[in-house]
């Protein structure tokens, strides 16, 4: 089911043209939810994003490839804990479903990484280089700049003390 939900959403990357693809995935201040360690951990992850669409382009950075995305993963888990961490200080009403969405990340991550420990020769390069920047899309488009989007209206919220701008899910 992993693999069907991974290799259905690189369809919509293969028609993306590299710069339009590096101009998705660049950073923005517009998109800090204002908390100075989640922001730098956030950039980094879409620094990470670009370079390795960079090194998308060439068989002959297969190698850089793989290391970009394992160092996308590895700071990705970290800025996981940290986040829920931070969602609990603020009693996020949403933390179950975010948590259940970080959860299903990771658990994609790994399995990409597993079939990357497979990667053949240089016909299979672009295949396999549309998996790795699919998911980092998923991260940083999908993910950060839309879940993530939801708590920081929440930390506003508290702020303002406006009580109906986040509702809570199903429990904690
Ligand atoms: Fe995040
Ligand atoms: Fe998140």
């Amino acid at each position: 089911m992993q693999k069907k939900q991974v290799y259905t959403r690189i369809s919509a990357i293969q028609g993306l043209a590299f710069n339009s693809l590096k101009q998705l995935i660049s950073w923005s201040n517009d998109f800090k939810v204002d908390q100075p360690q989640i922001d730098t951990q956030h950039e980094s992850l879409f620094k990470l994003a670009v370079e390795a669409s960079e090194l998308s382009r060439s068989p002959a950075d297969k190698d850089k490839l793989i290391t970009k995305f394992e160092e996308f993963g590895i700071l990705l888990d970290e800025h996981f804990r940290d986040e829920e961490d931070v969602l609990v200080e603020i009693g996020y009403p949403m933390l179950k479903g975010h948590r259940a969405e970080h959860k299903a990340l990771l658990s994609e991550f790994k399995f990409i990484r597993q079939r990357l420990s497979t990667w053949g020769g240089e016909p299979a390069f672009q295949e396999k280089a549309f998996v790795v920047l699919n998911f980092m899309l998923g991260v940083t488009v999908g993910h950060i700049l839309h879940s993530d989007v939801n708590y920081a209206r929440c930390m506003q919220k508290d702020l303002l003390k406006q009580a109906d701008i986040c509702l809570p899910d199903d429990g904690p």
